[in-house]
């Protein structure tokens, strides 16, 4: 039986409109609207591209958005006093520096900038700190590992006690979605390009979390049957019947692994907008940190 798809524009719009309620309520209750700075720094086409779909999605939630652009050439000095001026501004709720920062800045250093009840990215330090300890609770989770989880909760009755393969270890996605995996008792398993026998570690997995950029990498006959998918790559590949000449795939072979999973996540119209609706939700927390 083919597997069922986990559809993350639908649950994406849901969870927008449920934000978009509550902050309508917020405002009707006297209370400011909730705000969200970005920071963009250079002019990587794709950065700019995300960022103008979190501000647009923050638009019809009813979220003020703050544009704040800077030159590839930035100094450091002139990145962190722009968050630090955020950190002050009481119409800024979140505060988000698109990643990745120009070749020359030290993006620790900027994230290390951020308030910690402004970070709605959850790439802070600290944040990632608590994430990765015992008894520790961020104030927020990066914003695509927690779509992901929210994804793996309506298809899977219990992620406790099984085995969860994160496929990529980077900052963003691989690392923190495996840290809430291991915070929802799963047993986890890291595996990434230096991993010897990559279709024998991900055939023990009950879910797999695919977050590497390599597109269709995942073959359908490395996926255990019935396995929850994740698929969190958004490749480009080269496709002169396409309008504009390339179609996006992810990390695993949909259309085989479409026959062996019991769930997965297409590309596009899984994991993609499911970022921007936790972004929303965060700021929306991080009003309530704010304002009550
Ligand atoms: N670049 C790619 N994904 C993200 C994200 O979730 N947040 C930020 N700030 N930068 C990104």
């Amino acid at each position: 039986m083919p597997a069922s798809i986990i559809n993350g524009s639908e649950l994406a719009k849901q969870i927008r409109a449920d934000v978009a309620k509550e902050v309508a309520e917020r405002i009707q209750a006297g209370k400011p609207k909730p705000g969200l700075a970005t920071i963009l720094v250079g002019d990587d086409p794709a950065s700019h591209d995300y960022v103008r779909s979190k501000h647009k999605a923050c638009n019809e939630a009813g979220i003020e958005s703050f544009g704040y652009e800077l030159p590839a050439t930035a100094s450091q000095k002139e990145v962190q006093d722009l968050v630090k001026r955020l950190n002050d501004d009481p119409k800024v709720n979140g505060i988000l520096v698109q990643l990745p920062l120009p070749k020359g800045l030290d993006e620790e250093g900027v994230l290390s900038a951020i308030r910690l009840e402004k970070d709605v990215d959850g790439f802070h330090p600290i944040n990632i700190g608590r994430l990765a300890q015992k008894g520790r609770e961020p104030l927020f989770v990066p914003c695509t590992p927690a779509g992901c989880m929210v994804m793996l909760e309506k298809n899977l009755p219990k992620i406790e006690g099984k085995n969860a393969v994160v496929l990529g270890r980077s900052n963003i996605v691989g690392m923190p979605v495996a840290l809430l995996l291991v915070r929802a008792n799963a047993t986890v398993t890291i595996c990434h390009s230096k991993s010897t026998d990559l279709p024998g570690i991900i055939r023990q997995a009950d879910i797999l979390v695919a977050a590497v950029g390599r597109p269709e990498m995942v073959r359908g006959d490395w996926i255990k049957p019935g396995a929850v998918v994740i698929d969190v790559g958004i490749n480009h590949v080269d496709d002169p019947t396409r309008p504009r000449g390339y179609r996006l795939v992810g990390d695993v072979n949909y259309a085989e692994a479409v026959e062996v999973a019991g769930a997965i996540t297409p590309v596009p119209g899984g994991v993609g907008p499911m970022t921007i609706a936790m972004l929303l939700k965060s700021t929306l927390a991080a009003a309530k940190i704010a304002n009550g």
